[in-house]
C-alpha cells in the first residue's frame, strides 16, 4: 500500500482549550489578528468571549463577520480587502465550515497575488499564507485540519473546490464547549456531514493504514454520540465525542478524499441552497446501497460499528445492515427531507450529474459510476 499524508496542524483539543489562543498568537510575536466569523457565532456569545480573551492579552482584533451561509467568491474577495486594509499579520477562523474556509482562503490571498478564482484546482498556491488558527464551532466539516476550500462561483451557482496543502491551518483549537449552543437541527446536519466524511473515506480506494483507523474511530464515536448531542445540546461528553469524530474524519479524508456522496451533494447544494450536511445525509444511504458491492467487507465493519447484529447473515446481507443503521440514525435525529423538498426536479438531474462527474471524488469511489448511475441515485433521493 502506498499513501501520502498531508501535513497536519498543531491540534489543541478539549474542554476550555480556547483559553490557549492568546499564548498561541503571542508565541508568533503577533499583536494584531483578523478574525473571520459570522453573526450567528456572535449571537451564541462565542465571538465576544474570544475577543475578550485576546484583548486581555493586549492583542488587537479586527473582525469580519459578513460570512454568507455558503461563501461565495465575492464574499472571499470582500474579506480579503478588509484583511489587507487592517494590516493584521495573522488570521483566526471561528465558526462552521463556511467561516473556516473563508479564513483559509484569505490567509493565502494575503500573500499570493490575484483573486480566488485563479486558484481553483489542485496545488495552485505557491507561497505560504499568513499564519492561521482555526477554531470550529460545529462538529462536522473537519475544515480546521483539511487542505480543501469550498465556495460558490460568481456566475453559475456551482461549488468550486481548491485543494492546497498550504490551506491547512497552522493550529486548530477544538473546544467542545463552543458547540453546546448549536440547535438540534444543525447538530444533526453537521453530524451527518462528519459521518459521510468518515464512511466515504473508510470505503474508498485511497483508504490507507493511517486513514482507516481514523475514519473507523470517527464512525464509532458518531454511532455512540450523535443521537445524544441532538437530544440534549448541553451533553458535553456527547459534544466532545462528536467534535473528536469530526476531527478524525477530517484527518482521514484529508489524505483519501471522499466519494460520490460529496461529488453529488456539492452541485445539488450549490444550485438548490441545501445545507451541506442535509444534502449529504439525503444521498448517503442510496450511495451506500450502490457502492456495497465495491467494498463489502468495509460496509460490514460499518454495520458492526453501529452495533448491528450480523451473525448468520450472508456478506451482502451483513453489509446491507450498514445502510439500515444509517437510515435508523437519520430517522432518530429527524432528518426526513428528500431532494425534491428543496426544489430539485427530475429535469435538473442531467445537469447535476454532469457537474458531479467532474468531481475528483468520483475517482476514489469504491464503485466507478457512469453518468446514468449518478442520475439513477439522484432519482431515488428526489
Ligand atoms: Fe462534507
Amino acid at each position: 500500500m502506498n499513501f501520502i499524508y498531508p501535513r497536519s496542524p498543531e491540534i489543541i483539543f478539549g474542554r476550555g482549550s480556547i483559553r490557549n489562543l492568546p499564548d498561541k498568537v503571542k508565541a508568533l510575536g503577533i499583536d494584531q489578528v483578523f478574525v473571520v466569523s459570522d453573526k450567528g457565532i456572535r449571537k451564541a456569545g462565542i465571538t465576544d468571549k474570544l475577543i475578550a480573551l485576546l484583548q486581555e492579552a493586549n492583542i488587537k482584533v479586527n473582525l469580519f463577520e459578513e460570512i454568507e451561509k455558503e461563501p461565495t467568491a465575492m464574499n472571499i474577495e470582500e474579506a480579503k480587502k478588509e484583511l489587507k486594509a487592517s494590516g493584521a499579520k495573522m488570521v483566526i477562523g471561528l465558526g462552521g465550515g463556511s467561516a473556516l474556509d473563508v479564513s483559509k482562503a484569505v490567509a493565502l490571498l494575503a500573500t499570493n497575488e490575484g483573486d480566488i478564482l485563479s486558484y481553483v484546482g489542485v496545488e495552485k498556491f505557491k507561497k505560504e499564507g499568513l499564519p492561521l488558527i482555526a477554531i470550529p464551532t460545529t462538529a462536522g466539516t473537519g475544515s480546521e485540519v483539511t487542505r480543501f476550500i469550498v465556495f460558490i462561483g460568481p456566475e453559475v451557482k456551482t461549488k468550486l473546490v481548491i485543494v492546497s496543502q498550504l490551506a491547512i491551518p497552522k493550529c486548530a483549537i477544538l473546544d467542545p464547549e463552543l458547540t453546546i449552543t448549536l440547535p438540534p437541527k444543525v447538530t444533526a446536519a453537521t453530524g451527518m456531514d462528519a459521518l459521510t466524511h468518515a464512511i466515504e473515506s473508510y470505503v474508498n480506494v485511497s483508504s490507507n493504514y493511517l486513514s482507516e483507523s481514523l475514519s473507523m474511530k470517527a464512525i464509532q464515536l458518531i454511532a455512540k454520540s450523535l443521537r445524544k448531542a441532538v437530544a440534549r445540546g448541553s451533553n458535553i461528553e456527547a459534544r466532545e465525542e462528536m467534535l473528536a469524530a469530526s476531527l478524525l474524519a477530517g484527518l482521514a479524508f484529508n489524505s483519501t478524499r471522499l466519494g460520490i456522496v460529496h461529488a453529488m451533494s456539492q452541485p445539488a447544494g450549490g444550485h438548490f441552497d441545501i445545507p451541506h450536511g442535509i444534502s449529504n445525509a439525503i444521498l448517503l444511504p442510496y450511495v451506500m446501497e450502490y457502492n456495497l458491492i465495491g467494498n463489502i467487507e468495509r460496509y460490514i465493519d460499518i454495520a458492526v460499528a453501529f452495533g448491528e447484529k450480523i451473525d448468520g447473515l450472508s456478506p451482502m446481507e451483513a453489509a446491507m445492515r450498514s445502510v439500515k443503521a444509517v437510515r435508523d440514525l437519520m430517522r432518530d435525529i429527524g432528518i426526513t427531507e428528500k431532494l425534491g423538498d428543496f426544489g430539485v426536479r427530475e429535469e435538473d438531474l442531467e445537469m447535476l450529474a454532469s457537474e458531479a462527474m467532474e468531481s475528483g471524488n468520483i475517482l476514489v469511489n469504491p464503485r466507478f459510476p457512469s453518468k446514468e448511475d449518478i442520475i439513477e441515485i439522484y432519482k431515488k433521493a428526489l
